[in-house]
């Protein structure tokens, strides 16, 4: 059984064939490097080149995969949240494909994508699940990889925004995450006192705003070093990241910790997550670092979850976008 995932989200078109078993026969991403200059993701500028992308991007990863459009039992595509246009053009070009190969279709929710990259791994249940990208701060109760029940979010900015907007307001780049988490490795984590918002471990919520703020007012007094700004900024959102993820999975009597999104390539929030679960004698799952942002492994995976508690699962042939999700129960399956 071979089947075509297709992730168009944000900024990455990516897409991959996996096996039954969710191993990927090929996998290829694009990213648009063009929104650097603009200091952010711009809409339209973005739909505009998944459009001249994908078909090219398809064709190879075939290719790659040894196998052809003939070949492909079932057709899997992000369908939200993200940028609407973004989304359109992998949605549609997929939904046409399966409709094309008389074969089902089944439209991903993109958040519950990011936590199935770990779908193939040896997770015990239960587990609490963080994700955390550049939209979503976010953290989960999972009893099984059927039921994923929201325990809380942010109640501002994501944990990646922050990093993205930190990074732009001391001039150093976009995306600023990656650029931070260098940047402090040199620097002094102790030699600025930042804010530490909701800080009560107990509260499984965040707010990066007040923190990014702090950030602005510290970095135009001047006198403070980047590297010493960028390790104290990373230790205060990893130290709520991991202090809230891991009092919940006590509080759950989780088996396992489960991180994934694009902040979990940060080398210090992966470190801390090694320490307390080995402390507390919890298995942890870390994406691999080219897993951790967005890619199409994560829907091809997704799909396969919903196949296996419904092989004869698809979503209908009206199957649409969506720009947000509010829910209580996260589900691979959005329509
Ligand atoms: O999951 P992702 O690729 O896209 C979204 O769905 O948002 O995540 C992208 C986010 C960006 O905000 C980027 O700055 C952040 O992940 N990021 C990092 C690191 N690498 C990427 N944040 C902190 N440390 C990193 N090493
Ligand atoms: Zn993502």
């Amino acid at each position: 059984m071979y089947l075509l995932a297709v992730e168009t989200s944000c900024d990455d078109s990516a897409v991959a064939v996996l096996d039954g078993n969710g191993n990927a026969l090929a996998e290829l991403v694009s990213t648009q490097m063009v929104h650097g200059g603009h200091g952010g993701v711009v809409p339209e500028i973005a739909s505009r080149l998944h459009m001249t992308v994908l078909p090219g991007l398809i064709r190879e990863v075939l290719e790659k995969s040894g196998t052809s459009l003939n070949d492909i039992d079932v057709f899997a595509a992000t369908a939200g949240p993200g940028l609407t246009g973004s989304l359109l053009v992998g949605l549609s070009w997929t939904k046409a494909a399966a409709f094309a190969m008389g074969k089902p279709f089944l439209g991903i929710n993109h958040l519950s994508a990011h936590l199935h990259i770990h779908h193939s791994s040896p997770v015990e249940f239960p587990a609490v699940a963080l994700l955390v990208s550049g939209g979503h701060t976010m953290i989960f109760h999972m009893p099984s990889w059927n039921e994923c029940r929201l325990l809380g979010t942010t109640r501002d900015d994501a944990a990646g925004e922050a990093f993205d907007k930190t990074a732009k307001l001391m001039g150093l780049g976009y995306p600023g995450g990656r650029i931070i988490d260098e940047l402090a490795e040199k620097g002094d984590p102790q030699a600025i006192a930042l804010p530490s918002p909701i800080g009560n471990r107990r509260l499984p919520e965040f707010s990066f705003s007040g923190l990014k703020t702090a950030v602005r007012l510290i970095w135009a007094a001047g006198d403070v070093s980047p590297e010493d700004l960028s390790a104290s900024f990373r230790k205060t959102v990893c130290g709520l990241l991991v202090s809230k993820t891991m009092y919940q999975a006590g509080k759950l009597g989780a088996k396992s910790v489960l991180v994934a999104g694009g902040v979990s390539a940060n080398a210090l929030l992966r470190t801390e997550f090694q320490l307390e679960c080995h402390k507390r004698n919890m298995k942890l799952f870390l994406p691999p670092i080219e897993h951790t942002m967005d890619n199409a492994v994560m829907v091809g995976r997704a799909a396969l979850s919903v196949l296996k508690s419904d092989p004869a699962a698809h979503s209908p042939a009206s199957c649409n976008t969506f720009a947000r999700w509010h829910g209580e129960m996260l589900s691979p399956l959005s329509c």
